[in-house]
């Protein structure tokens, strides 16, 4: 396979980058979910993507980067935490969240004056981004308020041919979103968890994160309190409670599934085991298509074992809750709640 560089894309990304250019969508693979991307300078091609995920207009997007220096064409102040966290954690998982430049379109920022960057470490999204050498916003590839894509079928499945180009990059290594810090109040603020845990955070800077503010109360579309969800209802368990959830919901009369990496013994056959792996990040990898295949096998409920809310067992929950309909896990431990860092003096 020819290989795709900056100097040399293969045609496949030459192509999808002629796409970006002419307005298009190009749907891409990045390691924690597939994006719907689009120029982020051409606001009617950013429009395109809220229409084809039929996602409110005034919820903003991340703008997509191929290295951290490009960050100051669309931030107008990046303060010495970003740099850190740039070196720290991209390309990868984390977004940040700074304060925008003037000309970066309000389609794009929500009408916001801050702008979501993040430098994704995969590398058909690092081909693409070289290649394109600007910045491509791109949510999660899914229809509003659906499930996040982790493969190319799963982008197909939920935006078909609203999409001009699908560019295939196998499953995704991450699986759940990327963590988003907020750096533009001139402290840090963890508006959600993700694949970068607090404890990585608090590690790359050199100080714990201070837990004792408020939730966030960004407004934003991940932030929904219906988000991540399948068409199943997602009742959360404990591994003591989910054994009698499951037999009342039988008895209901229900399809029920079993989300866990363990099915108790002696668990009835009519039963769906959506078994996930023993590791976290085996989970995250999986999460989304194990709520998926609900909906293929026509599940009526989902009852789903809620791990442990410490390191990335946070942002797995923070999903389920969201899936389960009941928002943000912020409630949970203290040390993982509202994470608030200094910027210093
Ligand atoms: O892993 C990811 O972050 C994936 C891949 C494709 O990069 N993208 C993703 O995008 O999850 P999306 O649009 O599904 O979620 C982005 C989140 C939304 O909750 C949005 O509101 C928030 O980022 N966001 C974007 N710009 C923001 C801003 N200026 N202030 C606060 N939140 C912002
Ligand atoms: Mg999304």
């Amino acid at each position: 396979m020819p290989r795709a560089t900056a100097a040399s894309p293969t045609p496949e990304v030459a192509d999808a980058v002629r796409c970006l250019r002419a307005g298009g969508l190009v749907a891409f693979p990045t390691e924690t979910v597939y994006g719907l991307g689009a120029n982020a300078r051409d606001p009617r091609a950013v429009a395109r993507i809220f229409a084809a995920k039929g996602r409110p207009a005034d919820h903003p997007l991340i703008v997509h980067v191929a290295e951290a220096a490009q960050i100051r064409d669309w931030a107008a102040e990046v303060p010495a935490l970003a740099w850190q966290l740039a070196e720290a954690f991209w390309p990868g998982p984390l977004t940040l969240i700074l304060r925008r430049r003037p000309e970066v379109p309000d389609a794009v920022t929500g009408g916001l004056d801050t702008v979501a960057l993040r430098v994704p470490a995969h590398p058909l999204a690092q081909a693409l981004l070289s290649a394109f050498g600007d910045g491509v916003a791109a949510p999660s590839a899914n229809r509003y308020g659906r499930v996040s894509p982790t493969c190319a079928a799963h982008v197909h499945e939920e935006l078909g041919t609203a999409v001009d180009r699908l560019l295939d990059g196998g499953p995704c290594a991450v699986g759940i979103e990327s963590t988003i810090v907020d750096l533009s109040q001139g402290s840090l603020r963890l508006l959600r968890p993700g694949a970068v845990t607090a404890a990585q955070l608090a590690d790359a800077l050199g100080q714990p994160l201070d837990a004792s503010t408020s939730a966030p109360a960004t407004r934003a579309p991940g932030s929904d309190a219906s988000h991540y969800a399948p068409a199943a209802r997602v009742l959360l368990a404990s591994t003591d409670t989910a054994e009698a959830l499951v037999r009342q919901r039988l008895a209901q009369g229900e399809r029920v599934g079993l989300l866990a990496s363990a099915a108790p013994p002696g668990l009835p056959e009519t039963v769906h085991c959506l078994t996930l792996p023993e590791s976290d990040d085996g989970q995250a990898r999986e999460l989304y298509a194990r709520l998926r295949e609900a909906d293929h096998r026509d599940l009526t409920t989902v009852v789903a074992v809620l791990p442990p809310a410490t390191g990335l067992g946070l942002a797995l929950a923070d999903r389920l809750r969201r899936a389960a309909g009941l928002g943000q896990s912020f409630d949970a431990p203290p040390d993982s709640s509202a994470l608030e860092l200094s910027d210093g003096p």
